[in-house]
């Protein structure tokens, strides 16, 4: 199983599109039904679709599998009692079929079974590999957590006083819990090939007109750098690098494991957080 995409919603389509692709690196992987696709240079597809709508909305965050993997998860979210959508085609690059499952708060995840994979491209600093994390808001992140692991079938990694990170391959997370009064999207993030590549990030942006609000810096669980920033369409965006891969011997860390100094919220501490002033973000429901 393999994080594969966000689906996004917003306002105005074009112009989120046309900053992910000229500022943030992404590829235009094509458009259809009114949708705008885009690709990082690993084998996939697409990472992000964009629709248009009246308001910003995630309405899924994909991942693939093979079929098998797909229909033990369906089993389970079955059996598990939760929202669940038909099991279809969806037409977009790649071509998949799979089906959506809803969350205990409303986060929606979509597993499909990829039909075509994409070619690799070259590796580039200036662009995403792909999208390596999705940080999610829950107002009850064990309940959640909960959910990811026996439903979805996903491994806890590490568990700090605000957030819990699960993982659905060797990537430390590729879905992290952060404790809030909201279940809204929290940020995406952006695998990049190193750190040089970050921080060719910063100056793109910063030549684009856009600072981070965090970053740069590295985190403790999964020890990736990382830099934030908020897009023109209102997400908190992450480029990050050097994320841990982990085995089924990693020791799931406990909240006192992860603490820092007083002041430090990071290994390097050379960056405050500031509070992003974006759009919110929220999941659609399911529709069937
Ligand atoms: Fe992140």
């Amino acid at each position: 199983m393999r994080l594969r995409s966000v689906e996004l919603e917003v306002p105005d389509r074009e112009s989120a599109a046309r900053f992910l692709a000229d500022t943030w690196g992404l590829l235009d992987a094509g458009e259809r039904n009114g949708t705008s696709y885009l690709r990082g240079t690993e084998d996939l597809p697409y990472v992000i679709s964009l629709t248009r709508a009246s308001a910003p909305a995630v309405s899924a965050v994909t991942f693939s599998g093979t079929r098998p993997e797909i229909l033990a998860i369906r089993k389970r979210a079955a059996a598990a009692g939760a929202r669940l959508g038909a099991i279809r085609d969806f037409d977009e690059p790649g071509g998949a079929s799979g089906f959506c499952v809803e969350g205990p708060e409303g986060h929606v995840f979509r597993f499909v079974a990829t039909k075509k994979r994409a070619k690799k491209l070259r590796p580039d600093r200036d662009r995403p590999l792909q999208v390596t994390h999705v940080v999610l808001n829950a107002r009850d992140r064990d309940a959640c957590t909960r959910f990811a692991v026996d439903v979805l079938g996903f491994r806890l990694s590490d568990r700090t006083g605000f957030m819990s990170f699960v993982r659905c391959d060797r990537v430390h997370h590729a879905i992290a819990y952060a404790k809030g009064d909201n279940s809204l999207l929290n940020h995406i993030a952006f695998e990049m090939v190193d750190i040089d590549a970050v921080m060719r990030g910063i100056g793109r942006l910063k030549d684009a007109g856009f600072e981070t609000f965090w970053g740069p810096g590295r985190h403790g669980p999964g020890n990736n750098v990382f830099a934030y920033f908020v897009a023109p369409f209102g997400a908190a965006i992450e480029y990050t690098a050097e994320v841990q891969r982990v085995g089924p011997s990693y020791k799931v860390g406990k909240p006192e494991d992860w603490t820092w100094p007083p002041n430090r919220n990071d290994h390097w501490g050379i960056s405050k957080r500031a509070h992003p002033a974006g759009a919110d973000f929220g999941f659609r429901p399911l529709s069937s």
